[in-house]
């Protein structure tokens, strides 16, 4: 493991290699690692202890297995997020008209207003006079589930080895420290030894043209959205790829931020990578992305594109890509001199023809 962003970063985002060994386990560049992670041991205690339990009492989880609480807490169920059945529990057995009223079915953005940011242990410290045993706990709780994440290597260029590039989630919520279940437990829990339950996710569309071919590619990736760009690059290296390829990466800082620095120098000085663009948001008073950076080279994405060339984004689902999707529009607008109709008519028959591939989250 190393910690790619540095001293000054408001991020921590970190650089696993994990050993395949004899696990038989095989990928492509563009699929994606399932993990299963296991919730905060210091988490799962205080709950036990807000039961008034020892951790040892018999439960069954959602797959009807007997264990033990702590077990059900720190490997089977959904402990960081609230199901409605845990609320309507509480409703029914302590008088919480709040709770009530947040469960009529008109008052769906309410509800989800409440839950933003809160954990079960925020129902336990808010209703103390409700009590569970465990045996009625469990079952009020959700399967855990797994995590996706990226593959950032080429398993021809590292053979036995998965590669992620993981963004660890804290954050502050109603008064508590919160950590996200699986980038804390990959980083902050995980001993080097210990084998991680998973299972390789295939990117059926998110993959790279034959190597023969001339395809150019335009990779964009901003922040842990590079991950699937530097399996791509390794990838090209290795299998000698003859067509050209551009990459946007952006995060907040070039100092701090800008990760896998000497790998993308290297593969421009061996043309496994044609070109990088980076665009650092933070580093000048007004925010710079990589939809800016995008427009900036208006004139190359274009004879790029006219040259056949594929379009992959990779990255934050919830902004990132509907604002490049807006840059590419008005580049092919700007640049082809099309209206915005026909733009809009030629990134569909980019999507039609596979030649615009998108993986957010
Ligand atoms: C195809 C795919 C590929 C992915 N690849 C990568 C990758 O390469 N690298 C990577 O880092 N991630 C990647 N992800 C995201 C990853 O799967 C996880 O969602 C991410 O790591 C968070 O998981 P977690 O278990 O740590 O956090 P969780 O326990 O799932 O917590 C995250 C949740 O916390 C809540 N939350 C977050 N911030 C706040 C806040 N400020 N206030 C209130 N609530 C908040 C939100 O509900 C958020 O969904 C990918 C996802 C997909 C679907
Ligand atoms: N749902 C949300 O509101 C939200 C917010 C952040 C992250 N996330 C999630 O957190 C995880 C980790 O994020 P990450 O570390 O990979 O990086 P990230 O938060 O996506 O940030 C990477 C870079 O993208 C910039 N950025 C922010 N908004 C953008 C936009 N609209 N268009 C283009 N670039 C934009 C960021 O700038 P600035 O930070 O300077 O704005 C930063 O420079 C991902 O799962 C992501 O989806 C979600």
């Amino acid at each position: 493991m190393e910690v790619l962003t540095k001293g000054g970063s408001e991020k921590d985002t970190r650089h696993f290699e994990i050993d395949l060994a004899d696990t038989g386990l095989s990928y492509e560049p563009g699929d994606s690692l399932a993990v299963l992670p296991q919730n905060d041991p210091a988490l799962v205690a205080e709950m036990i202890g807000l039961l008034g339990a020892t951790g040892d009492e018999r439960v069954h989880n959602a797959d009807k297995v007997e264990t033990s609480l702590r077990e059900a807490l720190l490997r089977d169920c959904v402990i960081t997020t609230i199901d409605n059945k845990l609320l309507r529990a509480v409703a029914e057995r302590a008088p919480a008209p709040e709770l009530a009223v947040l469960m009529e079915p008109e008052r769906k953005k309410e509800l989800a207003d409440f839950l933003w940011g809160r954990e079960v242990i925020d129902v336990l410290l808010a209703y103390p006079a409700v009590k569970f045993t465990p045996a009625e706990l469990v079952p009020l709780l959700k399967k855990l589930q797994i995590r996706l994440y990226s593959i950032s290597s080429s398993l021809r260029a590292c053979p036995r080895q998965v590669h992620l590039t993981v963004a660890t989630v804290e954050y502050d919520s109603h008064g508590r420290h919160r950590k996200g279940v699986a980038s804390t437990w990959l980083a902050q829990r995980l001993d080097a030894s210990m084998a991680i339950p998973c299972f390789i996710n295939p990117g059926k569309g998110f993959r790279l043209p034959a190597p023969e071919e001339e395809t150019p590619v335009i990779m964009v990736g901003p922040g842990t959205g590079i991950a699937p760009f530097r399996a791509f690059v390794q990838e090209r290296r290795v299998t000698a790829a003859r067509g050209k390829a551009w990459l946007f990466f952006g995060e907040q800082h070039r100092a701090s931020d800008f990760f896998y620095e000497e790998e993308w120098q290297a593969a421009l000085a061996d043309g496994s990578l044609t070109k990088l663009t980076t665009a650092f948001s933070r580093d000048q008073a007004e925010k710079f992305y990589v939809q800016h950076a995008m427009k900036n080279e208006a004139a190359g994405i274009w004879a790029w594109l006219e040259q056949g060339a594929i379009v992959y984004v990779c990255g934050d689902a919830s902004r990132m890509a509907a604002d490049v999707d807006r840059a590419l529009h008005e580049i092919i607008a700007s640049e082809g001199g099309l209206s915005a109709e026909q733009a809009a008519a030629y990134v569909e028959a980019l999507r039609q023809s596979k030649r615009y591939r998108r993986d957010v989250y």
